[in-house]
């Protein structure tokens, strides 16, 4: 039998996933020594393989079929824009993608103020101001603590996830307007989507159950 291959992104969605997976049969014992150093898992009697990816990297491998499923923020799938299918929408790592800034900045949101918008999503951002607000900004890509901008003078505002909203507050930040809304989702290569219909068709089937029970 051929394996299915998972890859999911490193961090708490990989916990969550792999919890989710356990009450549905989809099990890796290996997985669970907090102490390996091992890439690659595999469980023989299932068919089943696993890899923790960086989020960033796992529509990248779904996307060349170096895994038939991947589990990875909507955020992720947006910015990195590959080809593949999103399939199902997990409903946990719920959060949102916004603008946010100091309240003086609201007013330069009007769709004629040239500003700087800095993020790690520079094509969510550059999405949402081009084709959505129609406001020609200078995007800066920044890689993490992308709160430090609008504060040290990098730029008037920021495209960033807000989960609980406290690094904003804690920063004298607030969500000057909403981007989008984000969750967990499963992604599937296309090829994979056909050759292997019934038993991805399955998972997500199987998925849905639980995820239905669980939400009553
Ligand atoms: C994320 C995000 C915000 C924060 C939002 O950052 O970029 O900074 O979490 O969460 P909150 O609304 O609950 O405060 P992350 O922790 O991934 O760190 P990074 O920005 O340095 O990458």
């Amino acid at each position: 039998m051929k394996y299915i291959t998972f890859a999911l992104a490193k961090g708490r969605l990989a916990k969550k996933s792999m919890d989710l997976f356990a009450q549905i049969g989809i099990t890796c014992e290996e997985m669970n020594d907090p102490n390996t150093r091992k890439l690659i898992f595999t469980n023989e009697e299932l068919g089943y393989k696993f890899f923790l990816a960086k989020a960033s990297d796992v529509p990248t491998y779904v996307e060349y079929g170096a895994a038939d499923i991947g589990i990875v923020g909507k955020d992720t799938i947006l910015e990195e824009g590959r080809n593949l299918y999103e399939v199902y929408d997990l409903g946990f790592g719920k959060c949102r993608m916004c603008v946010c800034g100091p309240e003086s900045a609201k007013e330069l949101l009007n769709g004629h103020e040239m500003i700087r918008v800095a993020s790690k999503y520079p094509h969510i951002a550059k999405d949402y101001f081009y084709n959505k607000k129609h406001q020609t900004v200078e995007i800066i890509k920044l890689n993490g603590s992308v709160e430090l901008a609008p504060i040290v003078g990098l730029s008037e505002v920021i495209v960033d996830i807000v989960e609980t909203g406290t690094t904003l507050r804690e920063n004298g930040l607030q969500v000057l307007e909403e981007v989008c809304p984000l969750s967990a989702r499963v992604v599937v290569n296309q090829v994979s989507m056909k050759m292997e219909n019934e038993r991805i068709t399955k998972i997500i089937q199987d998925l849905r159950k639980i995820l239905e029970v669980t939400e009553g």
